[in-house]
């Protein structure tokens, strides 16, 4: 039978199917009449749009919690433009094999970061974004050793992105801390994705030897990519 009710979003009358009232029954549950009597207060339409507003916070709430930065709130796979091959190469690295650890080597702006939030923002909960410069001032800042900051989140996030590696030169302690990190990894099997413009050279002169093996280790896949810069339009 339909009936109709006014929303209480927006003001609006709108038709409902109220189901038919089953026949009295003796030991019946009262909560089969309760089905019958029940009017809906707001209409498909607002229904939907409260459901969508939901949807968008709750993907926004992820993307603070995993410290994916502002400009990569609406990164997705399917919005990267996979131009150059290797372009192509490093999409289906991270899109399709993030569990085995993708290294993306390349040029300013071609997509290197871009890719990593996607994952981030697909992953599993305690997945993380840092950038290396924001994981080293915590290792500086001494947030390393209390289970606060990045560093303790970095060590146990089920998928780790790693931004702009190499961009710094540290010392030796904290460059120790940094092998901490990955060499904890490591020993988890915990995947790592890293982001770098440095060639692997200035990689291993700024976080050493052993860092660099542990490293392999964790990035099953190396792509160099290719690519315009994006930054510029
Ligand atoms: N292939 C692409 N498809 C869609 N957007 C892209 C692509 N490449 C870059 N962009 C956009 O261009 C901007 C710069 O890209 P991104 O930050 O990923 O570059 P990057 O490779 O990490 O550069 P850098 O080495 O300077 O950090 C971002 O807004 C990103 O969303
Ligand atoms: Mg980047
Ligand atoms: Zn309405």
């Amino acid at each position: 039978m339909t009936d109709h009710a006014t929303c209480r979003e927006c003001g609006e009358r709108f038709d409902f199917e109220r189901p038919e009232r089953p026949p009295p029954a003796p030991d019946a549950d009262r909560s089969i009449f309760d089905v019958a009597r029940f009017t809906p207060t707001v209409c498909t339409a607002c229904e939907s749009t409260a459901a969508q507003l939901q949807a968008v916070e709750a993907r926004e709430a992820a993307r603070i919690e995993r410290n994916v930065p502002l400009r990569y709130r609406d990164a997705d796979f399917d919005s990267f433009r996979a131009a150059t091959p290797t372009q192509r190469l490093a999409l289906e690295a991270v899109r399709d094999h993030a569990g085995e650890g993708v290294f993306l080597l390349g040029p300013p702006g071609c997509g290197k970061t871009h890719l990593v939030c996607c994952a981030v923002l697909g992953g599993p909960d305690g997945s993380l974004f840092v950038s290396s410069t924001d994981l080293l001032d915590d290792i500086r800042a001494g947030f390393d050793g209390d289970g606060q900051g990045f560093f303790a989140r970095a060590k146990l996030a089920p998928l780790l992105a790693l931004d702009d590696l190499g961009s710094e030169n540290p010392k030796d302690w904290v460059r120790d801390r940094l092998y901490t990190l990955l060499n904890a990894r490591w020993n988890a099997n915990m995947p790592l994705l890293v982001t770098t413009n440095c060639t692997p050279q200035v990689i291993a002169e700024r976080i050493g030897a052993a860092g660099v093996s542990r490293l392999s280790g964790l990035c099953r896949r190396r792509i160099d990519m290719e690519g315009r810069d994006g930054r510029r339009g």
